[in-house]
């Protein structure tokens, strides 16, 4: 089979969240196990490091039409790993710092799109699928499905977060797009022009993240507005959950961290002691020590954090905090470690080595969301044998399951309402376990079990390749 992914980030080239990881992945994994011949097109962002830059070759050149404008594009290839990356040129949309938050990023994806549909006549490639990822990617699948550019390619879109939809004014309708007026139905929501919209309204096949979000989205509460959309299409919509790279995500041979290590707690207590040396905590191996990496957005729950802390802190715990954003958070948590010095410590960075050995060193990882498609670091953090906490939703109800000290099963601890109660109790619980020794042990077991590898997700995204392109039989 051949597929052509269209996404607007990919490790190891650029990345601003958990996409770049997926879509840095999932193509690897679905050619590893001979699914698919899948290649990667992207916007060629002057913030993509040198290196790459360097090392692409250009192999077309052409203009993109945009409204009544034309805007030139340059089309290059890059093969890294094993994949075949394409990348689109053009400096006005896309020379610019950062990836995304400029005035006119719906244009600059409406430039995307159109260029992903005039490379097509360049590529050395014939795709049956085109596959689209999230909001930037969405106009893609409309606009393949409307202008055929390759006769009979089948659609598929990803959600990977339905809260980012891309909006723009509805005169983008006339001004940027090259469509007959019948077609503006597809593209509208509620008065404006919607990239998510778009893809979802156009798409042959609709996935997300995981199966509980899948569900989710059809629920107003989670549904941000489009859930009437996604339900009266929920024939076909359907959750894959992601993996992570294991390889990469290896404590065995993570070169970041202090002392390498499989399921050692000796080895994960020298990584502790490390950490708090290095960071200014109190040394002691013993001392269960609690971690959040994210994006400090709502999304994440860091209002539940927030509130929970000056309670929790009164016990023998640390707390440590790594990650950048909204003001809010990143001045409370400053607050909590300045007022709490022997006990917590908040780093105000992106840093992924640092983030790295606090997985190594933790004994527990904080992710109480709000809604979670799927959720990377919860499987980063079980990898490290580190404990997650988190609320039930999404891919992290999937995932993590609750530590039940009946009978001896769960990975984790987790709660269901959003309710810094209910985060505080569960972090109290996780406590009460540690201390004792039977309970971790069993629970501890259950963590070293848990496994998630791309291998199943790479074959569930097979299935729906063939079930959309069924190989043909002979004489056909
Ligand atoms: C988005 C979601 C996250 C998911 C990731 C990759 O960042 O918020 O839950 O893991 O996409 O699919």
């Amino acid at each position: 089979k051949k597929i052509l992914y269209t996404a607007s980030e990919c490790t190891p080239f650029i990345k601003t969240g958990g996409l770049a990881d997926v879509i840095g992945s999932l193509p690897q994994a679905l050619v590893n196990e001979e699914q698919a011949d899948v290649r990667v097109i992207l916007p060629k962002y002057g913030t993509i490091p040198a290196k790459w830059h360097e090392q692409m070759t250009e192999i077309a050149s052409f203009p993109v039409q945009i409204g009544w404008r034309n805007q030139g594009a340059k089309l290059f290839k890059l093969k890294h790993d094993g994949i075949t990356f394409y990348f689109i040129e053009n400096h006005h949309y896309f020379e610019r710092q950062g990836v995304y938050g400029y005035y006119d990023d719906g244009e600059r994806f409406v430039f995307y799109s159109m260029a992903v549909m005039e490379s097509l006549k360049y590529l050395d490639f014939t795709p049956e699928i085109l596959h689209a990822h999230d909001w930037q990617a969405g106009l893609t699948v409309a606009f393949a499905n409307i202008l055929q550019p390759i006769k009979g390619m089948k659609t598929v879109f990803t959600i990977h977060n339905i809260k980012y939809q891309g909006m723009l004014q509805f005169e983008a309708f006339d001004d940027l797009f090259i469509l007959p007026r019948e077609h503006f139905a597809g593209f509208e929501w509620n008065g404006m022009i919607n990239c998510m919209k778009s893809g979802i309204f156009h798409a042959d096949k609709i996935t997300t993240v995981s199966p509980s979000y899948a569900e989710e989205i059809k629920d107003p509460y989670y549904g941000e507005g489009l859930d009437s959309l996604l339900r009266e299409r929920a024939g076909d919509l359907s959750g894959i959950i992601n993996g992570i790279n294991t390889d990469d995500y290896n404590p065995m041979k993570d070169p970041h961290i202090h002392a390498n290590y499989q399921t050692s707690r000796a080895k994960k207590k020298e990584n502790k002691k490390a950490l708090q040396e290095a960071i200014g905590l109190p040394v002691n191996g013993d001392v269960p020590v609690y971690i959040a990496i994210s994006r400090f957005v709502e999304q994440k729950g860091f209002h539940l954090v927030e509130h929970i802390l000056h309670d929790f802190l009164q016990n023998d715990v640390q707390v440590v905090i790594l990650g950048t954003g909204e003001y809010e958070f990143e001045s409370s948590f400053s607050w909590f470690a300045q007022n709490f010095s022997d006990k917590m410590a908040t780093l105000l960075k992106f840093d992924e080595g640092l983030a790295r050995q606090l997985y190594a060193a933790a004994d527990f990882f904080i992710m109480p969301s709000k809604f979670e498609p799927c959720g990377l670091s919860q499987l980063i953090s079980l990898q490290y044998k580190t404990v997650p906490i988190v609320r039930e939703t999404g891919g992290l109800k999937d995932t993590v399951h609750a530590f039940n000290e009946f009978d001896g099963t769960g990975n984790g601890f987790s709660f269901e309402n959003y309710n810094a109660h209910e985060l505080l109790q569960q972090m109290e619980y996780s406590l009460k376990i540690y201390h004792d020794p039977k309970q971790w042990q069993t629970l501890l077991k259950n963590v070293n079990k848990s496994k998630f590898s791309w291998k199943d997700s790479a074959t569930a995204y097979a299935r729906l390749y063939d079930e959309l392109t069924p190989a043909k039989t002979k004489g056909e």
